[in-house]
């Protein structure tokens, strides 16, 4: 955490323990500072306060978002894009039990979601895709997917998942979004912290029963510390540029980024391709010296075989394993960067006596 946040963050867990939903004077106060983060992060977002809904995280965003557009309908057709996160994806696929029809959206591939062939799916009544992709970093065609579906299904509810995007990147228009969900520690704010923006529903869905907070969206008392460091996270990082890529340090033998010239990109979310080395003993390298860079999504690299991004984007097992996903944190100093990357390549060039 950038040592403002977490100092705010630590300075808010001491003057605000208190619990937001209490009528005593220090609830009240705790209140009127979830209010502050939930006005301030509605209007990054270009939404109404009543429309966020503060959660656990990301995971949980997105679990929240599929059960409210999916309703209490028992049937049905969702679109989802092959390269969802799985906390997007796997809600999706429990529709199956309840009748639903899963179609997976196609991409190029680079990844990104191929919108034209579309025209050949069913109808749908939900759709949910991912704004920026975790691993392979690419930013999908929000606005021809929208108009895309605008033409052949105007009443489907259409989530889209945010984490990897606000605050990063300019915010897309949200006006014919159901659904949007957001995390706080992807941009230097607390883990175990994360948003919903909801649009369009008339009364709350919610997944957890309780106490009736959040507009009865989400019951339990709100991490009040958590959601002010989230909204000063988000102001910070909307504020700073991402570090320039150092194309010069991957000059002659080299790892190479895996992107196309034809598909926007996040500039935080770099894949290189490390073959003939594999990714993995190239992480290990490099945290001896400190350097931290993750293979892929963080939720997948404990697991076996392919992710759902490097298998949509044709990647082979033998590929995918010598892939490295390197990504970077709004601020980090160009220099760091550079001399991370350069570290990298380094290593890997010492490494190749070994794969080759
Ligand atoms: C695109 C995307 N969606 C959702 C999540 C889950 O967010 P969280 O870790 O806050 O539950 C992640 C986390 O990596 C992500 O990258």
């Amino acid at each position: 955490m950038p040592p403002e946040i977490l100092s705010r963050y630590v300075e808010l867990l001491a003057s605000h323990p208190w619990n937001s939903g209490t009528l005593y004077a220090l609830g009240l106060e705790a209140r009127a500072e979830l209010e502050r983060a939930r006005a301030g992060l509605a209007s990054l977002l270009g939404a109404q306060p009543s429309e966020l809904v503060f959660t656990s995280g990301g995971t949980e965003a997105n679990n929240l978002a599929v059960h409210a557009c999916a309703g209490a309908t028992s049937g049905g057709s969702a679109w989802v894009s092959s390269t969802a996160h799985p906390s997007l994806a796997n809600p999706l696929r429990g529709l199956r039990d309840r009748g639903w029809r899963l179609w997976e959206l196609p991409v190029t591939v680079s990844g990104a979601l191929a919108v034209d062939p579309l025209g050949t799916l069913e109808k749908p009544d939900l759709v949910a895709v991912e704004w920026v992709n975790n691993e392979l970093g690419f930013v999908q065609p929000l606005e021809a997917l929208l108009d895309e579906v605008a033409r052949r299904a105007p009443r489907a509810r259409v989530i889209v998942d945010g984490v990897q995007g606000f605050a990063k990147l300019p915010t897309p228009k949200l006006d014919r979004l159901h659904a949007f969900s957001l995390g706080a520690h992807k941009i230097g704010g607390p883990p175990g912290c994360g948003a919903l923006l909801l649009h369009g529903f008339p009364e709350p869905r919610p997944l957890m029963f309780g106490g009736g907070q959040e507009g009865g969206w989400r019951p339990g008392t709100v991490a009040v510390p958590a959601v002010a460091a989230f909204l000063a996270a988000a102001q910070r990082a909307r504020g700073l540029a991402a570090p320039p890529w150092p194309g010069e340090v991957f000059s002659g033998a080299a790892p190479k980024p895996l992107r196309d010239p034809a598909t926007p990109y996040s500039p935080y979310i770099w894949t290189l391709d490390t073959s003939p080395v594999e990714g993995e003993v190239l992480m290990h390298h490099l945290e001896a010296k400190d350097i931290v860079i993750g293979l892929g999504s963080a939720c997948s690299s404990h697991k076996r075989g392919l992710s759902p991004a490097h298998r949509a984007a044709g990647l082979s097992e033998h590929q995918s394993r010598r892939t490295l996903r390197v990504s970077f944190a709004p601020g980090q100093p160009a220099s760091e960067v550079a001399g991370a990357l350069a570290a990298l390549v380094v290593e890997w060039r010492a490494l190749l006596r070994y794969f080759n």
